[in-house]
């Protein structure tokens, strides 16, 4: 199917590893031009490579740390620059740090609430303008199972319920202007070559997020009996990005978890 996004002007954040990656290496496929904004300079660079083996565009990398406000909204600025414009903001940038909440030291709270909600909210803000300007526009955050809740994961689930919340208000504030807004919310999803993974990715070291009990818990109780791929994860972004797929869907979140969640 032809999702129309041939020269779309795409920004992925947390684009160089992993989720990301694929998100990356789809949309240039659909014949998109991205820019990529991850602080993993060096990953970033060898993901917009690959990228622009298989796309129509050189994938652009700007490096930056959206974990700032202001980084954040510069970032999105200098690559709205560069595009000469955006159609399509992919919000992925995300990480946590699973731990019951007692044991969660309040220092980590901050830093969890600014990478997974604040980046969402100020990338946002930098893309909107351009958006509402040309009367269209997709934002796409990459959301969670954990916003509706799950064990080892308070802070990492506000902040993604957070984003849930954000983004419905932004589409119900912004759709009169063109601009849809909606989510991938992923279940558990491994990462299955680690070259898809920078030195910055949260899975260098799986077992510290993740043991095989609990990977094994989650397969148990999934409906399929198999965990996403990032490919899988991909595909739902390409869906909600493409205005000829998907343009009377906004304020959603597409779940992509096998059946785990069904929320
Ligand atoms: N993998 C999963 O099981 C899973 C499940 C649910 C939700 N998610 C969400 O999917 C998204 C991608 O996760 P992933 O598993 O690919 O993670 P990952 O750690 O493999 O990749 C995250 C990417 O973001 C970059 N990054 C991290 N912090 C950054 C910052 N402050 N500024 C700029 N770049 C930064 C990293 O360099 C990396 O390229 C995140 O929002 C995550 O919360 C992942």
């Amino acid at each position: 199917m032809d999702l129309g996004l041939t020269d779309a002007k795409v920004i992925v954040t947390g684009g160089a590893s992993h989720i990301g990656r694929a998100i990356v290496l789809q949309l240039a496929r659909e014949g998109a031009e991205v820019v990529i904004i991850d602080r993993d300079e060096a990953q970033a660079r060898r993901t917009a490579e690959a990228a622009t083996v298989g796309g129509r565009h050189p994938a652009r990398v700007i490096p930056a740390d959206v974990g700032t406000r202001d980084a954040a909204e510069h970032a999105c600025a200098e690559a709205i620059g560069q595009l000469g414009g955006v159609d399509v903001l992919v919000s992925n940038v995300g990480y946590n740090h699973p731990e019951f909440f007692l044991r969660t030291d309040p220092s980590t709270w901050d830093d969890l609430l600014a990478v997974n909600l604040t980046a969402v909210m100020a990338c946002t803000r930098a893309v909107l303008p351009s958006m509402i300007e040309q009367s269209h526009g997709a934002i796409v955050a990459t959301a969670s199972t954990a916003a509706f809740g799950e064990q080892r994961q308070s802070v990492y689930a506000a902040a993604k319920a957070g984003v849930v919340a954000f983004m419905r208000t932004i589409a119900l504030e912004y759709g009169r202007s063109g601009v849809r807004a909606n989510m991938v919310a992923p279940g558990l999803t491994l990462p299955e070559d680690p070259a898809t993974l920078g030195d910055e990715s949260l899975w260098r070291n799986r077992e510290a997020i993740m043991n095989d009990a609990q990977v094994e818990y989650v397969v148990r109780n999934t409906p399929l009996r198999r965990l996403p791929k990032a490919e899988d994860i991909a595909n739902a972004v390409a869906f909600l990005a493409s205005d000829r797929v998907s343009r009377q869907i906004t304020g959603q979140v597409v779940t992509v978890a096998g059946g785990f969640a069904m929320r």
